[in-house]
């Protein structure tokens, strides 16, 4: 059976867990997609740097173009980060054809739209699911398991750095700084952990949730923005005394053409369940006209669980390769629709 071929940018913390799911997990992915998929190119920036993993050397390269132009591959995988060399890469593979996958939330919640609809003019799949929750099946959640619904609120804890600091200083009085070295060494912080501790990465994955939650055109900007830096041991500790947890919020909702949406440390009931989600985990609250209250809650970071989400997707890629649909189905309920915020 010819195997799917698959080049990857980025072998760091996630694109380590794809490279050990793809091998560790083959019976799975082949029986799951009907086809075995094979990493054939590897993009780092150092090769000459020592990682956790062995991958053969001549599949190593730090030419983004030698995975990008090689006609063999049929997906790429980035899990480089950052912003402008990914679009650029993203939008090059489209034109060539190739699907993606991305775990990539700094470009989804800016560039979204614009990647989308040229995956739309080309016929490829692009799918996004490690982008927000980590480890949580949301995206997909979002758009098929409520698809029958009208959803009006999207609440939760969807940074795992920030959760993990002030469950550490809640629980163990840990030192902000200190707790925050230990989230980046266990690979949870993005490369700028600015990101992370000043809210802008909730903010990207609050923007990510709504629109596909809301299926309207939802943009950065519209997004109130307020991270952890500020909080200290003495508000945590007199939260507690209180009754209350600080954790940091993203909260968006809607009504009518209205949005509000906000990041900001909260003060928690200790009787609510966002309350008891500690360290890494994160958990979204989805409130549905005609469902009700939902909560999905998992590990938010991390090697394995954001592997698990990328290597998921690249599954529904070669489903959709092998049943002739790709392009067809997806994330992409992005309408031309704007809602508006109280400051419009
Ligand atoms: P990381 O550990 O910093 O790994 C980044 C990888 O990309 C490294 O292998 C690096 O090469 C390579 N790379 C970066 N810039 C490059 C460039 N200009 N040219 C060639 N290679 C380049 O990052 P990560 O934590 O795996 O995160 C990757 C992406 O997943 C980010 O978009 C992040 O926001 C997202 N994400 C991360 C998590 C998580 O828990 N970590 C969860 C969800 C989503 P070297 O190894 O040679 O330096
Ligand atoms: N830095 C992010 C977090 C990684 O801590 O949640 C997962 O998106």
């Amino acid at each position: 059976m010819k195997p799917v071929k698959v080049g990857l940018l980025g072998l760091g913390t996630v694109g380590t867990g794809v490279v050990r799911i793809v091998e560790g997990h083959q019976p799975d992915l082949l029986s799951q997609s009907g086809s075995p998929i094979e990493i054939v190119k590897v993009l780092v920036k150092d090769s000459s740097k020592s990682r956790g993993i062995h991958v053969a050397a001549d599949k190593i390269t730090e030419n983004p173009w030698d995975v990008i132009e090689n006609p063999e591959i049929d997906v790429v995988v980035e899990v480089m980060g950052g912003i402008e060399l990914s679009k650029q890469l993203i939008l090059a593979a489209l034109d060539r054809g190739k699907h993606v996958v991305t775990a990539n939330k700094d470009l989804m919640a800016l560039h979204g739209p614009e990647i989308l609809a040229k995956a739309a003019e080309k016929g490829c799949d692009v799918l996004y699911e490690a982008s927000v929750a980590g480890g949580i099946p949301i995206l997909r959640t979002l758009v098929e398991g409520f698809s029958s619904d009208r959803i009006t609120k999207i609440m939760g804890i969807v940074n795992g750095t920030t959760n993990y600091i002030l469950t550490k200083m809640s629980q163990e009085g840990a030192a902000y700084d200190d707790v925050l070295k230990e989230a980046q060494q266990l690979g949870y912080a993005e490369s700028d952990p600015t990101s992370d501790v000043e809210g802008f990465d909730a903010a990207r994955k609050m923007t990510i949730l709504a629109t596909l939650g809301f299926r309207a055109n939802v943009e950065l900007s519209d997004v109130s923005v307020k991270g952890i830096s500020k909080v200290s041991k003495e508000d945590i500790a007199y939260g507690k005394r209180l009754g209350y947890e600080v954790k940091l919020l993203g909260i968006a909702e809607r009504q009518d053409e209205h949005i509000s949406i906000s990041v900001q440390p909260t003060m928690v009931k200790h009787s609510h369940p966002l309350a008891s989600v500690n360290g890494v985990f994160n958990a979204v609250y989805v409130y549905g006209e005609a469902v009700g209250e939902t909560m999905f809650y998992g590990p938010g970071a991390g090697e394995m669980p954001t592997a698990t989400s990328v290597v998921a997707d690249l599954v529904a890629v070669v489903r959709n390769l092998n049943l002739g649909i790709n392009g067809r189905r997806g994330f992409v309920p992005y309408k031309e629709k704007k809602l508006k915020t109280d400051e419009q």
